[in-house]
């Protein structure tokens, strides 16, 4: 009979990762007990908090990582034990040590972009979870923090309804087609908005930046809220180096409202790095093109601002279907203009702000003996 030994088990368990904090599940030290009784295998394995997800998932992924490699192996059990308080501290407070949180931090990996426009409507937030997934596309990680107060949309957008968990007093960004989103209004209830004053506000905003597990993925993007105000201070001052892009309509009032939200932004510290038009046209079936909202603002402010036009997006109404198929058009309709012009703009992006490079490699996690 072919048994495996305890190591062999333990290297395969290593590859496992662990759902909320996305580490290897022997990096984190969770795996508390391995018994091998002929063709039987027990894993023990702690969970950080209470709920049956981290059980479910374990009693699906540990087996199936098991069973099928060892060919006398036919049945494996999985406990779950929870960790205590102390070892949850220990364990967040390893993973803050090993990758600190984006606040104050211009030595991040983070290419931090925010998303602004000078009035609201303008398809800020379509574009940013567009952008958000192309990036994920191409094969980056993205972060996607909705800061837009008052406007929020993004969990309504994506269908995001549950409160993120947090472990110990990290908060764990929910993640949709590979993008971690954080909200502003996962924390309120949009039957009971809350009167954010501007402290509170920039409390709140610094505790996105310090205590969300981000991981520090190569973009963060900030859905702002339009115009000009607070919180592209507050994000200047916290994440210094953040640049900054402006969407806007073809219309020439659009542009003179955008143009000052670009201004605003650039004199709070955000680096104007480009502009991208939304609702640039409409295509009839019969290829003919229609300006509905006129021409020329995105080329135009472009010139002011002196940055690039990242790109013209045409007006498509399947880009509002997010809440019903859960996905971005860029995923669920790759092969039609207005993702072509979407995923065109990402590109653009990722031209003009390259990912950073990552510094020194992650170091093990010093945390509590396990088995
Ligand atoms: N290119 C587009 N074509 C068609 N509809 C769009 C386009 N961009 C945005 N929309 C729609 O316009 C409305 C406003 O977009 P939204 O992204 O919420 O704007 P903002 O965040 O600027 O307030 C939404 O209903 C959205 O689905
Ligand atoms: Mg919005």
């Amino acid at each position: 009979m072919s048994i495996p030994t305890e190591q062999e088990v333990s290297a395969l368990l290593g590859g496992i990762t662990e759902p909320d904090l996305r580490r290897g599940l022997n990096e984190l030290n969770l795996v508390r007990g391995i018994e091998i009784d002929g063709s039987t295998i027990e894993v023990t394995v702690a969970v950080t908090g209470p709920g049956p997800h981290l059980p479910k998932y374990f009693d699906e992924v540990i087996p199936s990582k098991l069973i099928g490699v060892f060919p006398d192996v036919t049945e494996v059990t999985v406990h779950t034990v929870e960790l205590d308080e102390q070892e949850r501290a220990a364990l967040v407070g390893g993973i803050k040590k090993d990758t600190p949180g984006l606040l104050g931090r211009s030595d991040t990996h983070t290419q931090v972009i925010a998303i602004g426009s000078g009035k609201g409507g303008v398809g800020k937030s379509t574009t940013t979870v567009n952008i958000a997934a192309s990036l994920v596309k191409q094969g980056h990680s993205v972060g996607l923090l909705d800061a837009d107060v008052w406007g929020f949309s993004i969990p309504r957008m994506l269908g995001i309804h549950e409160k993120p968990r947090v472990v110990d007093d990290m908060i764990i960004p929910p993640e949709m087609f590979g993008v971690k989103i954080v909200s502003i209004g996962l924390f309120t209830t949009e039957d009971n908005p809350v009167v954010w004053r501007g402290p509170m506000l920039h409390k709140a905003l610094q505790q996105f930046l310090e205590d969300v597990h981000w991981d520090e993925p190569d973009y963060l993007l900030v859905d702002l809220p339009p115009g000009t105000g607070d919180v592209s201070i507050s994000i200047a001052q916290f994440l210094p180096g953040a640049s900054m892009v402006v969407v806007t309509t073809p219309q020439q009032v659009a542009e003179k409202v955008a143009q000052r939200a670009g201004f605003m932004a650039e004199k709070t510290g955000l680096k104007v790095a480009g502009v991208i038009e939304n609702m640039s046209y409409f295509r009839g079936d019969d290829g003919v093109v229609y300006k509905i909202f006129g021409e020329g603002g995105g080329r135009n402010l472009a010139t002011t601002l002196n940055v690039p036009l990242l790109g013209e997006i045409p007006i498509e109404p399947r880009l509002t279907e997010f809440a019903d198929i859960g996905a971005p058009i860029v995923l669920q309709h790759p092969e039609c203009e207005a993702a072509g012009a979407l995923d065109g703009v990402a590109k653009e992006l990722v031209n003009i702000l390259p990912p950073k490079p990552r510094s020194a490699k992650r170091i093990s996690l010093p945390l509590l003996g396990g088995h």
